[in-house]
């Protein structure tokens, strides 16, 4: 079949197996490029199949040698229907590792639940003994608790409403949108879908299974951004749910004296979870364009390949007075937010191609589900229907 992008305002429904897989290859070839770190051998990643997690995953492979093993939410093809892009990747990721000689299993399932994580358990038990490193990078709209509760994870400010510039993402016009305060019962949903709980779930579950090596690392993923997003991130529903997440952090190593938790707070970047935010957008087609002219801009890859060659895995943990490492020194430098909230003021419909990113964020996007990508032949037919490795 041929596949073509079908758009909807911040969602694509398609996803190209080829554009995904040239998509992973160059991300390796990225990493491989840096050169090899000193780091974890056997390494989980839990939200592995796409954005930061699948970064993480291919940095742990290729910089470190890792063993991986990648949990993920992903569908496949019905036949008719594009499979998910990070079912996509996860092929190449797989396919990509097997050539390299490294171990990588994956599973498709709710990361949330006991049965993913007794699942994963057990493969580690079989395969790999225990693992040095868990990486916790969900993103997700729900999550169902262990008694059957559905949460529902929302981007809503805590306080007023909350009125700023947007990108009209249906036709690139600027517009002024306004986001509600959280209802009843939101702000507690969003916490227990993307706060900590569940990661404090997994390491107790892991280490309760002593399948967690002496002084195992994790890493969960955190974002903060700049004074303008405030209201609707850092002091909105899903800053709450963050902040829920660093304290998870401190809780883990005051439980654990043999395991070392980081929150690393990265740097805003176009993924499926992150264009769903609304006014955001807006932001990081202005921040693509600054630090683009800086030469400062990074993709998810390069963002993870710094965390691991330059604050993670040196003598010393580079972190800040609060202990998280800060992967957006660059994006929150004075000399990007200055150029950025200046653009912002400006911006209009007439000058949004001039002033931000615009081709950079819908480049971003499009490469996401694997369109867009030179050297992909788009006119080819391609399967499907083709199966992760470790699930056939
Ligand atoms: P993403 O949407 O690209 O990736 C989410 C991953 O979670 C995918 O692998 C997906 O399959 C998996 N997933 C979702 N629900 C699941 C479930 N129930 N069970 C198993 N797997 C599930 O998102 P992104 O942006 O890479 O986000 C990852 C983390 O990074 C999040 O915590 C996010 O807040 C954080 N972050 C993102 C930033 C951004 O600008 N994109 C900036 C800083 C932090």
């Amino acid at each position: 079949m041929i596949v073509e992008p079908k758009v909807r305002e911040f969602i694509c429904t398609t996803a190209h197996p080829t554009g995904c897989y040239e998509n992973v290859k160059r991300q390796i070839a990225y990493v491989k490029d840096k050169g090899t770190i000193e780091g974890p051998k056997r390494v989980l990643v839990i939200g592995a199949s796409t954005g930061y997690g699948l970064a993480s995953r291919i940095t742990a492979a290729f910089a470190c040698q890792a063993s991986t093993i990648g949990v993920m939410f992903e569908k496949p093809s019905n036949g008719k229907r594009t499979a998910t892009p990070g079912w996509y990747n996860t092929v190449a990721f797989e396919k990509e590792a097997e050539k390299n000689g490294l171990y990588a299993k994956s599973i498709n399932g709710d990361a949330f639940s006991l049965e993913v994580k007794e699942k994963v358990i057990e493969m580690i038990k079989e395969d790999l003994g225990q693992v040095d490193m868990v990486i916790y990078s969900l993103a997700a709209p729900r999550r169902t608790t262990a008694d059957g509760t559905v949460w529902a994870s929302s981007l809503k400010t805590t306080g007023e409403a909350f009125t700023e510039k947007s990108l009209d993402l249906r036709n690139n016009t600027i517009v002024t949108k306004t986001v509600e305060p959280a209802k009843d019962g939101e702000l507690e949903g969003t916490i227990k879908v993307m706060g900590g709980e569940d990661w404090m779930d997994w390491m107790d579950t892991l280490h309760g299974a002593g399948v967690l090596s002496e002084n195992a690392v994790t890493v969960a993923y955190s974002y903060i951004g700049p004074k303008l997003t405030y209201p609707i991130y850092y002091d909105g529903t899903i800053g709450q749910a963050k902040r829920h997440l660093t304290k998870t952090a401190e809780k883990i190593n005051e439980k654990y004296s043999d395991i070392k938790a980081y929150i690393s707070v990265n740097k805003a970047l176009v993924t499926q979870a992150s264009a769903a935010i609304p006014i955001v957008p807006l932001y990081f087609a202005i921040l693509y364009k600054v630090m683009k002219v800086q030469g400062t801009h990074e993709g998810c890859i390069e963002q993870i390949s710094r965390l691991f060659h330059e604050k993670l895995f040196v003598e010393k943990p580079v972190t800040d007075e609060q202990g998280r490492i800060r992967m957006d020194d660059w994006e929150l430098s004075d000399e990007v937010q200055d150029k950025v909230m200046e653009c912002w003021k400006n911006v209009t419909t007439e000058n949004v191609a001039e002033l931000s990113d615009i081709d950079g964020y819908w480049q971003d996007f499009y490469q996401m589900f694997g369109f867009h990508l030179d050297g992909v032949d788009y006119a080819k037919d391609v399967d499907l229907e083709v199966a992760i490795p470790s699930l056939e």
